[in-house]
């Protein structure tokens, strides 16, 4: 049932019957001395039953861009400067009018998404600093009546939909700008100001723009989901986008989780979202980058276990995005234009057990292993036969029988031996052959799993040859 064909009715009809957990029974655990969930497990009936098919486009594009662009960037000291340095709203308001961002800089990041290998972009359309970067009805403090004088959410729309790029709006819940963004944990008249608010401005973001595909949701404070009426922001968010998803940080479960600054694989769909240097907002005088090996290590390793990599630039107050930024993704958009068939559309769960050099991903039957630091001059070769003919891949515990191996970039096939224990790749050049790193693929006789702490049951190790 898509609800591009059914009416609008017998969606209400559908979502009213979904079972969501009472608030009623949520608030009775709490007072009879139960902890107060974190997340309520909201359910609607409707999400549940297209989940798959919402997220299918999703999961086969593994990689997108995340922005972090508001007043905060003409500061230049990350994105929570304004409560971290306890900045006094009306001077924090002061921003707007230096905030100048370039015409033409949303197709600039478009442009760099797309050379990157990123398919989906997720821009911050309000940060927790309450400054809505699109023409709202709802408060003067935006783009469009306090500074630029532009709806920079739909220039960024249209940068986006002209290139065929995915959009995804990142909102926070959190406000630290509104007079009712704090007291409404504690006020009921300015509880439902605020969630009139804040449903009002979702509702906008839902209505105004044409298709969204991703509603990235972050900080829940100071409200319980129950408080927020999570669920039924969530069904108002599917009512007017069917094929939109959700991700969990307005309290509910939502469509996928979002592992913060760590890659942590859950049982369901998720994505990792990290930055490139340490802040989100764009912060002068952070050189802290992470490398582009790093970068495609954390994308490989993602896509290893099943998940997404949502990667961050923090563009200056223009929408500039800082040279190391782009010679960055450059690298890594070079080398996906080669290697892309090993990330994107891959199937998660290659393996179990990790690399010391290593990733792998798979798809069908094909293994592909990530070499990311290239193993060639160990001494060992010389007393080992386990390292000879140098160099040698080796891959303990993979259960498949590899068929054949090649290069990836070149398509050279390359020479290995298999046993019980080991699958060892020689064969292989000194010198890795890509930059930053090279990927071999392996057609196997079945779907291929590395899980190299199965091989210890088979021990003693002593009684199994080695194939040479
Ligand atoms: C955290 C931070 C926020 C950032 C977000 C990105 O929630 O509060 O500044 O936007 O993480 O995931």
């Amino acid at each position: 049932m898509t609800l591009d064909r059914i009416s609008r009715r017998s969606f209400m009809k559908a979502s009213a019957a979904a079972a969501l957990v009472s608030p009623a029974a949520s608030l009775a655990a709490q007072e009879a001395g139960a902890s107060p969930p974190s997340t309520v497990h909201g359910r609607l009936a409707y999400q549940e039953q297209t989940r798959a098919r919402r997220l299918a486009w999703w999961q086969a594009a593994r990689f997108g861009m995340f922005i972090h662009f508001g007043l905060y960037s003409v500061i230049g000291q990350q994105e929570w400067v304004m409560e971290s340095e306890g900045i006094p709203i009306p001077q924090y308001e002061l921003l707007a009018q230096h905030f100048k961002p370039r015409a033409g800089f949303a197709q600039e990041w478009v442009r760099l998404a797309r050379r990157a290998g990123q398919k989906y972009m997720v821009l911050t359309t309000k940060h927790h600093e309450g400054y809505c970067l699109w023409d709202t009805k709802l408060t003067n403090f935006s783009a469009a009546r306090t500074g630029p004088g532009r709806d920079l959410v739909r220039e960024y729309v249209e940068a986006a939909r002209a290139a065929g790029m995915r959009i995804g709006f990142y909102y926070s819940l959190m406000d630290w700008h509104h007079p009712d963004g704090m007291r409404c944990a504690t006020d009921e008249n300015a509880r439902r100001r605020f969630v009139d608010y804040t449903h009002g401005l979702l509702r906008e973001l839902m209505t105004n723009y044409g298709k969204i595909d991703i509603l990235w949701y972050d900080v829940a404070q100071p409200l319980t989901p129950e408080q927020w009426e999570a669920d039924r922001m969530n069904r108002m968010v599917f009512e007017l986008q069917p094929e939109i998803i959700v991700n969990n940080r307005n309290g509910l479960d939502g469509d996928f989780s979002t592992p913060e600054h760590k890659i942590q694989a859950d049982k369901r769909a998720w994505e990792s979202c990290e930055t490139m240097n340490l802040g989100w907002g764009y912060q002068q005088a952070d050189n802290e980058w992470k490398s582009a090996r790093r970068i495609l290590k954390d994308l490989a390793t993602c896509a290893q276990q099943g998940g997404n990599y949502l990667l961050n630039i923090g563009p200056e107050p223009d929408g500039t995005v800082p040279d190391e930024s782009v010679r960055t993704l450059e690298t890594v958009g070079r080398w996906l234009s080669v290697n892309g068939e090993s990330i994107y559309d891959t199937q998660g769960g290659a393996a179990l057990s990790f690399g010391n050099y290593t990733n792998f991903t798979r798809k069908g039957n094909t293994l592909y292993i990530h070499v990311y630091f290239w193993p060639s001059g160990t001494p060992a070769a010389q007393w080992l036969r386990f390292f000879q003919p140098p160099t040698v891949v080796a891959v303990g515990g993979l259960h498949a029988s590899v068929l054949s191996a090649r290069l990836l970039k070149t398509g050279h096939p390359v020479t290995f031996t298999q046993d019980e224990l080991s699958l060892r790749i020689t064969g292989l050049p000194e010198q890795p052959i890509d930059d930053p790193v090279t990927v071999i693929a392996c057609e196997c006789d079945q779907p291929p799993v590395v899980d190299h702490h199965s091989i210890r049951p088979r021990w003693p190790r002593y009684s199994v040859g080695l194939s040479s």
